[in-house]
């Protein structure tokens, strides 16, 4: 058995990484969510198949986190062998802003920047520390942080996207603090990765590109990294690719930051 929690697993990559998962009855999968509102899909799933755990939490409270922690542990025998931290949006509605738009409006940027930082850094940081005692003594020690090509200085330099400024400075940050985590762990066997998941169709793809002006703005941008992207994986395709990377995670790739395919193809 291998077992595997997702963080925000109610809809888009998350509930994708649970379908795909739990299709296989030699995993043991826990869905960690904030609200059954959204989780219609998820339970239905979890109705059809035995494997699949849902975990309502709070992934901002310790103590929540905590009780979340000791459920896993009581249906694994104390254990998690993959931590995969999905959770996450593009932030505040300043988002389409970039840096220069926030010249007299530093409260607006104050919230930009806040709540992408508690979203992206401060939460993974309270998962990972939360559940570090079960990843220890897993079998396959990997803890996944789902991040964006938004993160990537290169991307942005060669796309020139100047937008999503807090929600980028969040993927980055915790793509080094990730790295952090890999050089602290490595010792115990413990692998991290920050991983891209591509440009995928889910709520959160359609709320950043849906719109036609963006999403022709967005293409040409793309295009400039890579000229054969035409549009937004599909959820399970993009699943699919990211879960062989995770599959190939080892001690010498551990702490690095890739895209799904587990290099620097962002798409
Ligand atoms: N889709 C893309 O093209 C793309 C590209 C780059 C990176 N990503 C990253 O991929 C991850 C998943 O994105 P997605 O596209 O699948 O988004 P999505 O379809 O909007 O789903 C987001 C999931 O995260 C949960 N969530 C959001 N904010 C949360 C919070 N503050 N606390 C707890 N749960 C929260 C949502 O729960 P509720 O249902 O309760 O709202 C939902 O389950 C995110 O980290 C995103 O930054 C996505």
């Amino acid at each position: 058995m291998v077992s595997w929690a997702v963080t925000g697993a109610t809809r888009g990559i998350g509930f994708g990484y649970i379908d795909n998962l739990s299709a296989d009855p030699n995993n043991q999968v826990f869905a960690l969510i904030r609200s059954l509102s959204t989780a219609g899909p998820l339970q239905e799933l979890a109705g059809k198949r035995k494997n699949v755990h849902i975990v309502v939490t709070d992934l901002y409270d310790i103590k929540k986190l905590g009780e979340a922690a000791a459920k896993v542990s009581k249906a694994t025998g104390g254990s998690l062998d993959v931590l995969i931290l999905n959770a996450g949006s593009a932030g505040p509605h300043t988002n389409v802003l970039p840096p220069t738009a926030f010249i007299g409006k530093e409260e607006a940027l104050e919230k930009e920047i806040n709540e992408n930082m508690k979203n992206n850094i401060l939460s993974p940081m309270f998962v990972i520390n939360s559940f570090l005692e079960l990843v220890r003594k897993g079998q396959e020690k990997k803890i996944i942080f789902i991040s964006s090509p938004s993160g990537d200085l290169e991307f942005t330099r060669i796309t020139g996207i100047p937008s999503v400024v807090g929600y980028s400075a969040g993927k980055a940050g915790m793509n080094i603090i990730m790295t952090k985590f890999g050089a602290e762990l490595a010792p115990e066997g413990i692998k991290t990765l920050s991983m891209s998941p591509g440009w995928v169709a889910t709520d959160a793809a359609e709320q950043v590109t849906g719109e036609p002006e963006v999403r022709k703005y967005m293409l040409n941008a793309f295009h400039k990294i890579d000229p054969t992207v035409t549009g937004p994986t599909p959820v399970a395709e993009a699943v699919a690719s990211q879960l062989k990377t995770i599959r190939g995670l080892t001690a010498e790739n551990s702490g690095k930051s890739v895209g799904r395919f587990g290099n620097n193809d962002w798409f």
